[in-house]
């Protein structure tokens, strides 16, 4: 069964009382949870962490290397300016796909840019709680085809 780490950054685990207007009002916890029972319909497996800290989610991406499938990520502010992280999801050659709450490109000036983008299969914005199902979903079809053009190669 395919294996997925869904990485939240920094700020994340006060979803639910953080600035509710812009995020919603549900919880990490709940997001995770809604995460498990996608992840069981998909037939796929999850591990969720979060920290606050760049090195922690770094550490956490190298130790997945060659444990895991795919990750899904939503970075937080690490987003805009972290090329450690990034660096990270490259070292590992895994597919990532980037998920953000908020639409990031219809906010303050400093979010437009994404320095993982470009090492993301592809982005979702703007669709709450709900962006990280659609991740999710996304991230499984690409594990699938890159399986499969595997096979046909072999
Ligand atoms: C965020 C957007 C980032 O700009 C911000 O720093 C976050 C959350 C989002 O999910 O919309 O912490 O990644």
């Amino acid at each position: 069964m395919p294996k997925i780490l869904v990485l939240n950054g920094p700020n994340l685990n006060m979803l639910g009382v953080r600035e509710p207007d812009v995020y919603g009002t549900v919880t990490l916890e709940s997001i995770e949870a809604s995460l498990r029972e996608a992840a069981a319909r998909l037939g796929v497996e999850i591990e969720c962490f979060q920290s606050n800290h760049e090195g922690a989610l770094i550490d956490r991406i190298h130790a997945s290397f060659g444990r895991v499938d795919g990750i899904l990520i939503n970075p937080g502010a690490l987003t805009h300016y972290s090329y450690a992280l990034r660096d990270a999801l490259s070292a590992v050659a895994l597919p990532v796909v980037e998920v953000h709450l908020s639409n990031i490109h219809r906010r303050e000036p400093f979010r437009h840019v994404s320095v993982i983008a470009p090492v993301a299969v592809g982005q979702i914005a703007g669709f709450g709680a709900f962006g990280y199902e659609l991740g999710l979903m996304a991230l499984v079809r690409e594990i699938g085809a890159r399986a499969g053009s595997g096979r046909e190669g072999a």
